[in-house]
Order: structure tokens, then C-alpha cells, then sequence
């Protein structure tokens, strides 16, 4: 997606080999206007998929993630990483480790919004390893649920995650594919 891949040369960083900075548009300030754009990609490549729900994890994949739940009509379920006392009820859990940050959380959703025959659109904003979209599909399969896809806005594909889903069956989409990247220059796959 051209007008993604400007905004991650023009605005990204990359802090090392394996870390690229997107706070500017993506993690932290949000630019809506692309994030428009990224869901009504994402609608476009999914719409034929008969998917009953767009499920993402908070935080950062929200944005993305509402605008293609948004575009595709249908409700959007966030994951969460932080549970409270007000979490409460038949709620279905699974524990992430993120290698990236190194870190690790309960994965939790309630069960009424997740349940026996949803088909799941995953939205997210980063692929690094997978981990998160194991934890997703640990809980769609709890649930009695599928996985149908999987909608990337970064992916690092110097990095396993898109193998590791390929292997276990899954449709993984990338707006921008990242091949390499140093301090001074970012390469993606199809250039
Ligand atoms: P994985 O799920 O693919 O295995 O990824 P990993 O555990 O390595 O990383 C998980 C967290 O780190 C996610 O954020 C993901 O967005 C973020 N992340 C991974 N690689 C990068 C990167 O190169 N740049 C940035 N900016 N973030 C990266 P999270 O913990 O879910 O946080 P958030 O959604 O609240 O922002």
C-alpha cells in the first residue's frame, strides 16, 4: 500500500535492525485519515471472506482495526492485555510473551463476544514473531471459533510470524512488508 510505505520512509524510524518507530502516525499520535485508508484496504482484500467479526488486541491495532470493522459492517472486538475488577464473568484467557518487548501478558476476552461459529477477521498493526496471533488463535479456538484471516499494517518479514501462520494454515495480508532496515535506510519485499 503506497501511501502507507510513504508515510514509514517519510516518518519511521528505525531504531535498530529490528525496531522501527511508527509513533508519529501509528502508536502513539494516530493519523486517521491513513488508518482510513488501511481498513478500506483490508475491507476490500477480506470482503468476500463471510467474516462475522473484526477482533484486534489492544492498543495500537485499534485504529486500524475499527476503521476495517467499520468498512466491512461488522463489530469490532478488542483483545485485552489488562484486566480489571470490573472484567467480570465467563471470561476465556491465554498467556503472550512478546520477544520484541520483553514481556509478557494474559491475553482475555469475554466469552459473549466471542462464541461457537464466529469466523474472525485478526487485524494488527505489528507481525514480529506471531506470539500475539497465537494468543488469538488460542482463544478463537476456546471459544469454538476460527481464525479466516489476518490483516497486517507492518509486517517484519525478516522476522518468523508470517511463516510460523502460513505453517498453522492462515491467510496472512501485509500492507507493507519490511525486508531490511538500518538507522539510515528501510527496504521493503516487492521494491
Ligand atoms: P509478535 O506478537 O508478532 O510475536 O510480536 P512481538 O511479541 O515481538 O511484539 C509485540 C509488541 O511489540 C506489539 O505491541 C507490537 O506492536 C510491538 N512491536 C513489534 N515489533 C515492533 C516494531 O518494530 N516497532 C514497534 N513500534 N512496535 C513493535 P504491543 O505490546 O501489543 O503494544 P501496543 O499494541 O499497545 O502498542
Amino acid at each position: 500500500m503506497q501511501m502507507l510505505k510513504e508515510a514509514i520512509l517519510q516518518k519511521g524510524r528505525a531504531i535498530n535492525q529490528d525496531v522501527l518507530l511508527v509513533d508519529s502516525f501509528l502508536n502513539h499520535q494516530v493519523d486517521v485519515r491513513l488508518m482510513r485508508e488501511v481498513g478500506e484496504t483490508f475491507a476490500r482484500r477480506f470482503q468476500e471472506g463471510a467474516f462475522t467479526r473484526v477482533v484486534t488486541i489492544e492498543s495500537s491495532g485499534i485504529a486500524p482495526a475499527a476503521f476495517t470493522a467499520l468498512a466491512l459492517g461488522l463489530p469490532l472486538v478488542v483483545m485485552k492485555k489488562q484486566t480489571s475488577k470490573i472484567m467480570t464473568g465467563d471470561l476465556l484467557e491465554t498467556t503472550v510473551r512478546s520477544f520484541t518487548k520483553g514481556t509478557q501478558y494474559q491475553l482475555t476476552v469475554k466469552r459473549e463476544f466471542l462464541g461457537e461459529g464466529d469466523r474472525v477477521l485478526l487485524i494488527d498493526d505489528f507481525l514480529a514473531s506471531g506470539e500475539a496471533a497465537f494468543g488469538v488463535l488460542n482463544l478463537a479456538s476456546q471459544a469454538g471459533a476460527t481464525v479466516g484471516g489476518i490483516g497486517i499494517v507492518i509486517e517484519k518479514a525478516f522476522q518468523p510470524g508470517r511463516k510460523r501462520l502460513e505453517d498453522a494454515g492462515m491467510d496472512v495480508y501485509s500492507l507493507a512488508r519490511v525486508k531490511s532496515m538500518t538507522k539510515d535506510h528501510i527496504e521493503f519485499v516487492d521494491d
